[in-house]
């Protein structure tokens, strides 16, 4: 065989297998994200505990899981707030669904308190979801050295302990049970295959790429007890989170995340569960770690000086 015939077949193959490869990745991405049948949570078990479900993400999912039927325990700080969810609930759910609240504020109570608190509340109660959802992040960008001790504890407090102290305390229900499933709501930040830097933000996505490895790593440990562990990564929603509450192409509201949340409840270890958050991902994946990296400086500097967060979210 001539050499140039050698040529032409290799690089054919080579074509042919990257783009049989293509066509299986966004074949299994389309069957997963709106074809795959989502698990019935209540064979998890009855009742869904959510944490930070008095705003935002948080308030969605309880809304989503009570219409399916599933008990709710509310986690929140505001107990105003929480037993005026739990009257929406019942309204709009009717005597389908039993709802409890518990108050903590993370920021501020003691990891063993946070313990003792969830289990006697939760003691007798078939739990079968948890959903770690709460998180604070920065009130605007700022240099490292410009976060006050109060931020830097908060953020430590609420978005890494949380989670620890939370399913620390509710796994056992679980293990005894062998069924349940944990969610744990991270960010696309804490993920450097994402995002491979967040200057400016830097504690916050340092404290959500604990939020992605606490959960692969437990995923592993308790699958074999029956229990599935996932954490979401997802970009922008529009809540009070971030200065852009309105929502758009790439920034869903909390409504609309929460309902693709739930599709994906129990099956990946890791995910992005909303569709334009995929692409807005593959967007992003075009760019080079450096230019990515200078960008996001840039960018978090021009938020900071001129307030314009809506840039970063490439707005359509
Ligand atoms: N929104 C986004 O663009 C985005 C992107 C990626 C990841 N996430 C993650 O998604 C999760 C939910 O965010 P969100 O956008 O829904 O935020 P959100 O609208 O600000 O809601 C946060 C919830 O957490 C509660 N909370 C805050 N601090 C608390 C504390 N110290 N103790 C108890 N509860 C507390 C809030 O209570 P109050 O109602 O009392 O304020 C609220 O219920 C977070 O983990 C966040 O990191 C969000």
């Amino acid at each position: 065989m001539e050499l140039q015939t050698i040529l032409i077949t290799v690089t054919s193959t080579i074509g042919f297998i990257s783009l049989t490869k293509t066509l299986v990745s966004f074949c299994r991405w389309v069957w997963i994200t709106f074809l795959r049948p989502p698990k019935n949570l209540k064979d998890y078990g009855s009742w869904a505990i959510v944490t930070g479900s008095t705003d935002g993400i948080g308030k969605a999912l309880v809304f989503e899981l009570a219409l399916r039927g599933l008990n709710i325990v509310l986690i929140g700080r505001d107990s105003s707030k929480l037993e005026g969810i739990s009257r929406n609930i019942l309204e709009k759910c009717g005597s389908q669904v039993e709802v409890k609240y518990i108050v903590i504020d993370f920021a501020k109570e003691k990891s063993v308190e946070i313990g003792k608190k969830i289990e006697k509340e939760i003691n007798g109660l078939d739990v079968g979801l948890l959903i770690n959802n709460v998180g604070v992040g920065y009130p605007a960008p700022m240099y490292f050295h410009q976060v006050d001790t109060k931020l830097i504890d908060s953020l430590i407090r609420v978005n890494m302990d949380s989670l620890t102290w939370v399913t620390k305390a509710v796994l056992p229900v679980m293990m005894k049970k062998k069924r349940g499933a944990i969610v744990n709501i991270g960010s696309s930040s804490g993920l450097s295959s994402i995002i491979p830097s967040l200057p400016l933000y830097t504690i916050y996505s340092a404290t959500k790429a604990y939020v992605n490895m606490f959960s692969r790593s437990i995923s592993l440990e308790y699958k074999r007890h029956g229990i599935d562990v996932q954490c979401q990564v997802p970009i922008f929603v529009a809540t009070k989170f971030v200065p852009l509450r309105r929502s758009s192409f790439f920034v869903p509201s909390p409504e609309t995340y929460s309902r693709s949340s739930i599709r994906f409840i129990g099956y990946e270890h890791t995910c992005m569960p909303h569709w334009r958050h995929y692409i807005h991902w593959c967007i992003l994946g075009l760019m080079s770690e450096a230019f990515a990296d200078k960008l996001h400086l840039h960018y978090a500097l021009t938020v900071r000086d001129k307030g314009l967060l809506e840039i970063l979210c490439f707005d359509l």
